[in-house]
């Protein structure tokens, strides 16, 4: 039964190639300074960044840059990023980038007006903004992540070796984004396809719990569908426009607030996903897909009725003369051969783990409840070593 809840998204969104034409009038809604941020130079290279500028001085803006945001976007580059907005006195966050970028820019904006470390505010004790929040505002060059329509803010602090998210509320969430799916096309294939698989495991994590009869599951069937079928087009040709903007849309929904609603999730190769990474500093995507199998394959029991649906609703494997057991694990073996055939990353020793590591990758993984076994460390250290 679907459980009680609100929903609203405040996030506009522009689709498509013309779309960047919308930011003129989108930042006339706001202050002159604006805080202009983006990552390592791929918007320099693709010629975005001109544009942009070109914009920004079109609508007499008061700029400031920050620059060299990374993948996984640390404390101390927020520090910076804080510094550089309060100097000057920032009036609009606009990211141009992935995730990262995206992430990065609403960390930034909640803390510029507030007097609290932001790591142990908002990451460690888990707490609101009070304060003023700047508004930010995303071009995206990257799909993946949903931070382009969702308050979630994920940032890696290496000292303490802990990687977190925290999901903020509506006041956060970008005012706009601006999707268009050319500016994904210069990705190379690794991210590409590591955003696929984040993609697909942010439906997994909302779709593997519970067991209701539930809209959320068609809605996940759906997506997971559209994004196998883009995929295989993006991966033998990465200019396929009809692919990459599928690819782009369903990573919007994905993780937009809509599919969760009234139900529950599970989130455990997430938090895994992102203990890896805080060790190795590796990609996302391809974090969660190194963990994924051994971790659905060690729970499968608890949520046969959800993986033998997966298998048949997802996979379109025949049902008939099989076991729940038999069904279920036909559909893990489906989406593995999938997962190889994009070319992903199967084992976090790929990824720069190693042995030594693994306790601490443990300690490093928050258990969450809202799946179908509630995981103790000597669990979680069986799923990392059986993902080397
Ligand atoms: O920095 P640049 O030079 O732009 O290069 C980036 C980066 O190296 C490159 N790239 C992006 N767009 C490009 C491009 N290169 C060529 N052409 C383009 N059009 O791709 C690399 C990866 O970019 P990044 O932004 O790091 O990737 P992604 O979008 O996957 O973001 C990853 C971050 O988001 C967090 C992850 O943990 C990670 O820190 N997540 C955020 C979530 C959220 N907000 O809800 C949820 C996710 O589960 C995830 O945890
Ligand atoms: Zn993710």
């Amino acid at each position: 039964m679907l459980g009680n809840f609100s929903y609203h998204n405040p996030t506009k969104l522009y689709f498509g190639e013309d779309s960047l034409g919308n930011l003129k009038t989108e930042l006339s809604n706001y202050g002159n300074n604006i805080l202009f941020v983006y990552g390592g130079g791929s918007i320099k290279k693709s010629g975005l960044y001109d544009e942009i500028i070109a914009i920004l001085n079109d609508c007499g803006k008061n700029v400031a840059e920050v620059s060299g945001v990374m993948p996984n976007p640390t404390t101390e580059k927020l520090y910076e990023g804080i510094n550089i907005a309060r100097e000057h006195k920032t009036d609009f966050i606009l990211a141009v980038g992935g995730g990262s970028v995206c992430d990065y820019s609403k960390a930034v904006s909640v803390s510029i007006h507030c007097d609290d470390d932001p790591w142990e505010k908002y990451f460690i004790r888990f707490e609101e903004p009070i304060c003023e929040i700047v508004p930010v505002g995303c071009v995206l060059t990257m799909a993946g992540t949903g931070s382009e329509m969702n308050g979630g803010s994920v940032i890696t602090n290496h000292e303490a070796k802990l990687k977190i998210g925290h999901v903020f509320g509506d006041d956060v969430m970008p005012k706009f984004s601006i999707l268009n799916p050319r500016y994904t096309m210069t990705l190379p294939k690794y991210q590409m396809c590591a955003g696929i698989y984040d993609i697909f495991n942010h439906i997994c994590e909302q779709y593997f719990s519970g067991e209701d009869d539930n809209t959320s599951d068609y809605i996940s069937e759906g997506l997971m569908k559209s994004l196998i079928h883009a995929s295989r087009i993006a991966v033998k040709n990465p200019q396929d426009y009809e692919a990459r903007s599928n690819i782009m849309w369903t990573a919007t929904w994905a993780l937009n607030t809509l599919v969760s609603r009234g139900k529950s999730e599970d989130w455990m190769v997430h938090m895994l996903g992102q203990a890896v990474g805080a060790y190795t500093d590796a990609t996302h995507g391809m974090t969660l897909a190194a963990v994924s199998l051994p971790y659905y394959r060690y729970i499968m029991p608890y949520g046969l009725k959800k993986f033998s649906r997966f298998a048949t609703g997802v996979w379109g494997i025949s049902a008939e003369g099989k076991s729940d057991e038999q069904l279920a694990s036909e559909g893990l073996s489906a989406m593995e051969s999938w997962m190889k055939e994009i070319g992903l990353v199967m084992k976090i020793s790929e990824l720069g783990a190693t042995e030594d590591m693994i306790e601490g990758i443990a300690d490093a993984t928050f258990i969450l409840n809202g799946g179908y076994k509630v995981l103790d460390h000597d669990e979680v250290v069986q799923i990392l070593k059986a993902s080397m």
